[in-house]
């Protein structure tokens, strides 16, 4: 059995509508990758250790991963640091009209993991602009959520092929 970690957090709920299809769709496999779904603030470099591939999905604030998403690499990246090297990862954003400094972020640290980059960032975009808008809880639409489901199932089916 493989396991698929998902890694999240969410302040308006969209990462995790993301992160939920997304597991939703890893479980496609689920025959042979367990699926463990996971928020931040519970995560550290035991789990990172006990997985065979990585999705981390984060929220974009202030053109940056969310506080919580950056405590858990702060916690876990000496403990993981030439552990990891050569496993599969993928990043989700949810953002409100960018998302693209986040995902480099994590790409940076995934660098450092020697981590292999196996699909592009997917970034959704929830369009608030406004504060009203930007506090308010977001319904990830269902497009969205069927591109979050794709990603879990491509990287579950390719655990699974072991063809990562
Ligand atoms: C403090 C704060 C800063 C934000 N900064 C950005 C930003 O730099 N770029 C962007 O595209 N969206 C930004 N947003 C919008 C959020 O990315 C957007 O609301 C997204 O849906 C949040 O995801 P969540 O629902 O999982 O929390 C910001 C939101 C907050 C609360």
């Amino acid at each position: 059995m493989k396991t698929l970690l998902i890694v999240y957090h969410s302040m308006t709920d969209g990462t995790r509508q993301m992160s939920a299809a997304a597991a939703d769709g890893a479980g496609s496999e689920a025959a042979t990758v367990r699926t463990t779904l996971l928020h931040a603030s519970q995560a550290g470099p035991t789990d990172l250790l006990g997985a065979d591939a990585y999705l981390f999905a984060t929220p974009e604030n202030l053109a940056s991963m969310s506080g919580l998403m950056k405590d858990f690499f702060d916690r876990s990246y000496y403990a993981a640091l030439d552990r990891l090297n050569g496993r599969p990862f993928a990043t989700m954003i949810c953002a409100g009209s960018d998302g693209r400094n986040a995902a480099r972020q994590i790409e940076r640290i995934a660098t450092g993991w020697r981590l292999k980059q196996v699909a592009e960032a997917l970034i959704v975009c929830t369009q608030a602009q406004t504060p009203e808008q930007i506090l308010r809880t977001k319904q990830i639409g269902p497009l969205d959520r069927a591109r979050c489901a794709e990603l879990g199932a491509a990287l579950a089916a390719g655990l699974s092929l072991g063809v990562f």
